[in-house]
């Protein structure tokens, strides 16, 4: 019933004429973007860090492929333990360094290479990933003195990059987004004084958190959506636990909720506020969520997720909640189609500048399977309530695309067919093996 064609990536799902119904528990893969930063503060600070829970998706193993280039000493890539030796510096590497399909990689890391005096670096990634914006990262980075090079205007990679002693700014960011946030403070480290980030909403602050646990001093306030670094800390290894990707359990959260007689326990799920939009948007539509051992784990919020089917409602997703579940819109497209009524999601013109443009993608990909969206300029207009027949889709190789497709393809009739579904893999390796357990 559910089949991959390894030789063409793609996944072929056929939900049995009698329905199916999803039951057991999942555990997530470790959070992309956690992961991602143990990684980067575990290089450049001194000493020993040890990362119990890494994500071993395709984004991280390309960070770590990085600082190892920059003389990094990262040891095998596991969940249980990694161990990063840190020399509280970077060598400049012989090679270009690949970022592959990862904004994360590139954009924090600019923030790093160019506030180090003295060393030349490339930076280049996949073919999505040089079609990404990187002048919201560059532009601030230049005001704080930072020499970068690249394609159209210095907005495209390949770059290059000359590190420079750095000057502290207080940058208004006009998009809320936690890259460029993270990008200005990890620069800032270098700086002799204060670097203050201000942004238009909150973006996750996964990067403020574990700064602090590395010995900076990072002062929030919330009144102003402001942070301020103070440069030239001592960082110091430190034992990271990587929470389950919340991004990742929201695709189980949505399957649950509108596949009838279902009932899924995620658990060890990260659920840092600036991270939950999704809880509360699936809540507010009707879904029967519940969270069950709540927890901090190593300064992050944690908690056991259950669901189970409801009938789902309409609802509008807009405003500051967006940057909290920016990453969760292609599966709330899909429990949008299973709601009764018309649910607007605005806002969110971000989604065009993902992986892939996500609005365009997802709007096409599921009126093929027979839903009614209407893409806006910056979200979508979804008439839900329309059953979905297979057909064959695609997912333009971005990974969020391709497990959406293939929750909506578990919830419609017939055969669907997902080109490039293998693009999981990004963030979620075991998506597939997890999709073929639960399905009863
Ligand atoms: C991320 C921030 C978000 C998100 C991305 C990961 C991060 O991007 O979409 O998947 O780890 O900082 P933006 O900050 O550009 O919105």
């Amino acid at each position: 019933m559910i089949e991959l064609q390894s030789a063409q990536q793609d996944l072929v799902i056929t939900p049995p004429l009698t329905g199916i119904s999803l039951q057991g528990t999942i555990k997530v893969p470790g959070d992309k973007s956690i992961s991602h930063r143990a990684l980067m503060l575990g290089a450049i600070a001194t000493g020993t860090t040890t990362i119990e829970g890494l994500l071993l998706g395709e984004d991280p193993l390309s960070t770590a492929g990085c600082f190892r280039a920059m003389g990094v000493e990262i040891s095998e890539l596991n969940t249980e333990k990694v161990i990063v030796q840190g020399k509280g510096r970077l060598e400049e590497p012989t090679d270009v360094l690949n970022a592959g399909n990862s904004g994360t990689t590139m954009r924090l890391m600019l923030g790093l290479l160019a506030s180090t005096p003295g060393k030349f670096f490339t930076v280049t990634g996949d073919e999505s990933l040089r079609s990404r914006p990187m002048s919201r990262v560059i532009k601030p980075l230049t005001q704080m003195g930072a020499q970068i090079w690249g394609r159209q205007d210095h907005n495209l990679a390949p770059l290059a990059i000359r590190g420079q002693q750095l000057r502290p700014i207080v940058y208004h960011s006009p998009i809320a987004s936690a890259q460029i946030k993270s990008s200005i403070l990890l620069a800032g480290l270098g700086v002799e004084g204060k670097t203050t980030v201000k942004e238009p909403a909150l973006s996750r602050d996964h990067s403020e958190r574990m700064l602090r646990a590395f010995g900076a001093e990072i002062e929030t306030d919330p009144e102003t959506l402001s942070v301020t670094l103070t440069g030239q800390p001592k960082l110091m290894g430190q034992q990271v636990i990587v929470p389950g990707d919340i991004s990742s359990a929201a695709f189980w959260l949505v399957a649950g909720a509108i596949i009838p007689d279902s009932e899924l326990v995620i658990t060890n799920v990260g659920i840092n506020p600036t991270r939950t939009g999704v809880l509360t948007v699936l809540e507010k539509m009707g879904a029967t969520i519940t969270k069950e051992n709540e927890r901090i784990v190593a300064g992050e919020p944690v908690a056991d997720l259950r669901v189970r089917s409801s009938k789902l409602n309409s609802c509008t997703i807009a405003g500051d909640i967006i940057p909290s579940l920016i990453d969760e819109i292609p599966i709330l497209a899909v429990a949008a189609v299973f709601a009764q009524g018309t649910t607007i999601i605005k806002d969110a013109a971000e989604l065009r500048v993902k992986e892939s443009d996500r609005l365009a993608v997802m709007a096409k990909e599921l009126n093929n399977l027979g839903a009614k969206i209407t893409e806006l300029p910056d979200g979508l207009e979804i008439v839900g309530g329309t059953p979905l027949k297979g057909t064959e889709v695609d997912s333009c190789s971005d990974h969020r695309v391709a497990m959406s497709l293939a929750i909506a393809a578990l919830a419609a009739s017939g055969t669907t067919t997902i080109h490039r579904a293998l693009a999981a893999a990004v963030s979620y390796p075991d998506f597939i093996d997890t999709l073929q357990k639960i399905c009863l």
